[in-house]
């Protein structure tokens, strides 16, 4: 008898031998997980969806179907009911907003969803799990493709999982942008934060307007090097470049097709170097000014004081929202320098209108910036829009329903979620990928100065020196991109990569399914991924320096 159940043991053991394990790296984890012996077979496996997921989701599935046919060389017949074998995509209403499970057993690998960016997410992570060849334009069919098997139930820990991408200080061509895109949807990130608007360029075609990018988009020269080192000299080059509406709709459309909501930045009242340049009665002193070719602060702002002024930008803010459904609308904030508003008549006699008096918190020019961004505020609602701006918004009072972003360190956005305000949590102490991510800081290309290691960016904790009660306000996490010292396409996915990826944990995962180590392991396949799609990035966790 007992070398009866010796033997079965033993048989059992080569059958668990038997049984293949395939290797799962998917980023960002998922919520739930479980991994199971054995594989579920994709070649020629038939692929059914329930016809309630409508016909934009459904449009997708079948794009899924013709896809795996193509690479395993074996059709798959699709239908348009749900069946009991292969990749069965049904609707449960049960499962959260952009969640899915995915279910894969020997015969059937089962997705259920209740919205279409649960699909696009059930998809991404489908993505991850396949042969990396997947990812490939064309190559040759293989037979024999292959799943593992398992069981997810997955979903976001925030509903705003961003990525912003600076287009002013250097243009980026619609190709890169999509470019972008793509992979933010591959790991489930879905607000697109485009800074179309600074002083060394504007970018977006406003038909008011048309000296903006005629004029706001072309600078004759960019400074050479680092900012702030001595002696700068100017590279002589023109540099220029802008979107025109239709190609801004078909970025939209693009990005809405893979889940992702794209936020326009038109940055106000400073950083409007491009825009004074087009239209000089715009600023206090009438100019005239040039687009600005060196990076840093501008001492110039838009006038605040003048009635032309806030025309102005409701009619530029009128033609945006025509392009962006986008339920926010970011109007910068940031870096606002005032001292052109201590001397300018217009503005001061604005601040004794307003009754504006500098008291122990702020300075009458900070509240008069307030009364800018209280007025955009109305603006936006009237028209059905939310404000978001960047953290110095908070200074000289900020009307209730704005939303925050915080980007100098945490501190902002703390107050901000403490005075009931939505806030997303930008901190450039985790968040700005424009610094170097090695500290071999002579092998890595010139960057704005700073050290953020990958492991840095994802050690990010959002929900800290939040009390409880506040933290329902932190209602997601976005990393920043500036391109100053970036040129190149190349260059610009180097600098995002792979610290979009652990931006893109911090998102999605709680904190007790992030694991720097699972991370980093899981990283070689995802570099694997990058590597087909031909998306470039730092190798510096091998101990590889540079962009070569
Ligand atoms: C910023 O980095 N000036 C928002
Ligand atoms: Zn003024």
């Amino acid at each position: 008898m007992k070398r009866i159940l010796t033997t079965l043991f033993a048989m059992a053991a080569m059958l668990g031998l038997q049984a293949k394990t395939l290797p799962v790296n998917i980023i960002p984890q998922p919520r739930e997980m479980t991994l199971e012996k054995g594989t579920f077979k994709v070649s020629g496996a038939p692929v059914s969806y329930d016809i309630l997921l409508g016909t934009e989701s459904t449009d997708l599935v079948r794009a899924f179907a013709a896809r795996i046919s193509t690479l395993t060389g074996q059709a798959s017949k699709v239908s348009a009911k749900p069946g009991k074998k292969g990749f069965v995509f049904t609707r449960n209403a049960s499962v959260p907003a952009e969640g899915y499970n995915l279910t894969i057993d020997g015969k059937c690998a089962k997705v259920e969803i209740s919205d279409y960016k649960g699909l696009i997410n059930a998809l991404a992570t489908l993505a991850q799990l396949m042969p990396e060849d997947f990812f490939r334009e064309a190559t040759a069919p293989k037979a024999e493709w292959l799943l593992p098997q398992l069981a997810i139930k997955d979903a976001p820990r925030f509903g705003y999982r961003g990525l912003h991408m600076d287009v002013a200080r250097h243009f980026f061509q619609v190709d890169e942008v999509k470019k972008i895109l793509d992979v933010m949807t591959l790991y489930k990130m879905n607000r697109f934060h485009w800074h179309l608007t600074d002083d060394q360029g504007w970018r977006i075609e406003i038909k008011r307007y048309p000296k903006l990018t005629s004029v706001g988009s072309v600078r004759k020269q960019t400074i050479v090097g680092h900012h702030k080192s001595k002696n700068a000299t100017y590279d002589g080059i023109p540099h220029s470049g802008f979107y025109t509406q239709e190609q801004i709709k078909d970025v939209v459309a693009y990005a809405a097709q893979r889940g992702i909501t794209i936020i326009p930045e038109i940055d106000l009242p400073g950083h409007m170097v491009a825009a004074l340049a087009a239209y000089p009665e715009l600023g206090c002193t009438g100019g005239p000014y040039e687009v600005r070719q060196k990076w840093g602060i501008a001492d110039e702002s838009l006038c605040a004081g003048k009635e032309m002024t806030m025309r102005f930008l409701e009619d530029v803010l009128t033609e945006v929202m025509a392009l962006f459904p986008s339920e926010y609308i970011h109007i910068g904030g940031d870096e606002c320098r005032k001292g052109e508003w201590e001397k300018c008549p217009f503005c001061q006699r604005k601040i004794e209108e307003l009754g504006l008096k500098s008291d122990g918190h702020w300075t009458k020019e900070q509240y008069l910036q307030g009364y800018v961004t209280a007025r955009m505020q109305d603006f936006l609602l009237q028209n059905g829009r939310k404000l978001i701006g960047w953290d110095e918004i908070l200074e000289g009072d900020l009307k209730p329903g704005a939303t925050v972003m915080s980007w100098r360190g945490t501190k902002g956005g703390i107050k901000a979620a403490k005075m009931n305000l939505d806030v997303v949590m930008s901190p450039n102490s985790f968040l700005y990928l424009d610094y170097y991510q090695s500290d071999k800081k002579d092998k890595e290309p010139l960057a704005i100065g700073h050290y953020l290691p990958v492991d840095s960016t994802y050690s990010y904790k959002p929900l800290d020196g939040i009390p409880p009660e506040y933290q329902s306000h932190i209602i997601g996490v976005q990393a920043n991109l500036w391109t100053e010292y970036i040129a190149t396409d190349k260059h610009l996915e180097y600098m995002y990569f792979p610290r979009a990826l652990a931006a893109a944990e911090i998102e999605w995962c709680t904190e007790e399914n992030k694991n720097f180590t699972r991370f980093k392991a899981s990283l070689a396949h995802q570099f694997r991924i990058l590597d087909i799609l031909g998306v470039s990035y730092s190798r510096a966790i091998y101990g590889d320096y540079g962009l070569h």
